[in-house]
Parts: C-alpha cells; sequence; structure tokens
C-alpha cells in the first residue's frame, strides 16, 4: 500500500502547480488496476499484446542474452504472463519482484513458489523509482544481476528522468549486469490516438478514477460529471499525454484544502514516452548501457532491449 500520507501530500502539491498535475503512479489502486487489466484486453490497445508476442517468439534467445542463474529483478507487477515465460526459459537462480503494493507481491510470490519450487524468492516491497536497498544485494554475490522492466512503464518518465533512471539502475546491477527494458515505440500518431481513446472508454474511465481515488481516500469532493479524459500525441514531444479537463468554471475541496478550475482548464496525469530504437539506444548509452539486442514485435510497433552495462 502507498501510504495515505504521501497520496495526500503528492495531490496537495500538484494540484498547486499552474499546470495541475497528478502522478500516474496514482492510478493503480483496485479498481484502478482492474482497468488497466481491461485495457490491455482492449483491441485498440497494442502494447500487452505486442510485447507478449514477441517474448513468446524470442524467448529462446532472451535466455541465451540473460544466461541462466542470474539474479531476476523485476520492477512493477510480478506474476504476469510474460514473467511466467520468462522464469521458465531464464532459469535464474533467484526471482526479486519489486513492488509497491504488499497486497499484489504476496499473492504473486505465493503462486510463483508453488509453480517454481526450484526458485529463490525475494519479495521487495518499494518504489523502483527511488534509490532500492534490496537485501539481497548485501550478501556478496557472483550471480550476473538482470533487471527485468517490461510493459513500457519507463515511458510514464521524461527522456531526462529515463536517464537518471536508467542511471540508477545500471549502479544496482554492476558492471557484470544487464537489463531487458520494454519500450513503445513511435509509430503512425492515429494508431497512438486510439490506443489512448478506446471506443469503449474503458481509458476514461482508468483516467476518472483518480478523482474518483481521491474522493474515496481523501475525501474529496470532484464531480467527476464535470471533468473529461484527453488524450492526444504531442509530436513535438513524442509523447501521449492524458489530462483531465474541468468542463466548467468550478472548485474542488479536498480535506482543508480549495483547489480553483476555469473552464478548459486540465490536471495532466501521464505522460507515455514513444522512442525509435536509434532514440532509445542513444538514451541507454548515454546513462551507461549499451544495446546489445532489440526484439521487435512483427509490426514494430514495441520493442524489447536487451542492455549490458558498457
Ligand atoms: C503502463 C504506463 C505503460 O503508458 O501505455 C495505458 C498506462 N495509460 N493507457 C501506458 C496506460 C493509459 C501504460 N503504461
Amino acid at each position: 500500500m502507498v501510504a495515505a500520507d504521501s497520496l495526500r501530500e503528492d495531490v496537495i502539491a500538484g494540484l498547486s502547480l499552474p499546470q495541475k498535475t497528478l502522478s500516474p503512479k496514482y492510478f493503480y489502486d483496485a479498481t484502478g488496476s482492474r482497468l488497466f487489466d481491461a485495457i490491455c484486453r482492449l483491441r485498440e490497445y497494442y502494447p500487452t499484446r505486442c510485447e507478449l508476442a514477441l517474448t513468446r517468439r524470442n524467448l529462446e534467445d532472451i535466455a541465451r542474452f540473460t544466461g541462466r542463474g542470474a539474479e531476476l529483478i523485476e520492477y512493477g507487477s510480478g506474476a504476469s504472463v510474460k514473467t511466467r515465460l520468462l522464469l521458465g526459459a531464464l532459469r535464474p537462480a533467484a526471482y526479486v519482484p519489486v513492488d509497491i503494493s504488499e497486497a499484489a507481491l504476496q499473492g504473486a510470490a505465493g503462486r510463483l513458489a508453488r509453480e517454481f519450487p526450484w526458485l529463490e524468492l525475494h519479495a521487495v516491497v518499494g518504489d523502483f523509482m527511488q534509490p532500492l536497498r534490496l537485501p539481497v544485494y548485501r550478501r556478496r554475490s557472483r550471480r550476473r544481476r538482470v533487471v527485468y522492466f517490461p510493459g513500457s512503464t519507463i515511458g510514464n518518465l521524461t527522456p531526462e528522468e529515463a536517464h537518471a533512471f536508467l542511471r540508477m539502475t545500471r549502479g544496482q546491477v554492476g558492471a557484470r549486469g544487464a537489463m531487458l527494458v520494454g519500450v513503445d515505440l513511435k509509430k503512425d500518431a492515429n494508431i497512438l490516438h486510439a490506443a489512448y481513446n478506446d471506443a469503449r472508454g474503458v481509458t476514461a474511465a482508468f483516467n476518472l478514477n483518480l478523482l474518483a481515488r481521491i474522493n474515496r481516500e481523501l475525501g474529496g469532493d470532484f464531480d467527476l460529471r464535470r471533468f473529461a479524459h484527453y488524450a492526444f500525441y504531442n509530436a513535438a514531444l513524442g509523447r501521449i499525454e492524458m489530462h483531465l479537463v474541468s468542463l466548467a468554471k468550478q472548485t474542488v475541496a479536498i480535506g482543508g484544502h480549495r483547489f480553483g478550475f476555469d473552464t478548459g482548464e486540465s490536471i495532466h496525469t501521464e505522460n507515455s514516452c514513444k522512442y525509435s530504437v536509434e532514440e532509445f539506444r542513444t538514451l541507454a548509452l548515454a546513462a551507461g548501457f549499451r544495446s546489445e539486442r532489440v526484439w521487435l514485435d512483427a509490426k514494430r510497433y514495441f520493442a524489447l532491449f536487451g542492455l549490458v552495462a558498457s
């Protein structure tokens, strides 16, 4: 669980900025996680399917890249279909899922322990965007550390933030370490647009749930009918931006705080940065990683990079 205090502080601080902003990490309460699963099954939302297909298709090659007996550290959700595929093929000595949700981790770890009885499991509750202290790192280990960061979650970071994050990860895996990172690629803006503006409105519900969560957990009084989902491709910055746009001039109260909205004023809720293979390769290199392998799906919509410390 994310401490309610940091949610409150972050919300108050974010809504006090000239461009009101909320962090996408707060999308994933129980309802938000369910909505995200529904997004992943949408016809328009290609990233999940593309990444799964390219992972399936290149499993042996990915396993050759990491080598056997590594320490596989996964940032974000554990227990996904992709994770199971990798664990079976890579045969790591240890698996270290890192997630801010203790409940999600415990459920996943229990299931994986039964499915992969030979696997050493160390679940770590923590925010992988912050420098981590992993218990398993304290003892000197000759195992190769491989960070697995699928799903293009790195797209939530601006290139500058992604640079800092990759540097930090490079420090965590060490000189012999590696990283497998899923990255959504630049493509026809219509395809990008559709993926974040699905016909059934699941992405809109996912975005608006952030306000519902603030109402539930912080006693806010957002009127969800007076905000609209707005997502567009910002070509200049190479990213999808998601916003919640106020449909009226209104004031919203959260605890003792009040926030004024003009008609058309937005809360920026997410960036989803898209890269070309070359752009990401350059970004990784500047952060201390050489792109040894790049695996793509058939449509070249999504990439999995096999990075090694340079
Ligand atoms: C989980 C951050 C990769 O950016 O595509 C999906 C989240 N937002 N639809 C993405 C998301 C709207 C997703 N990531």
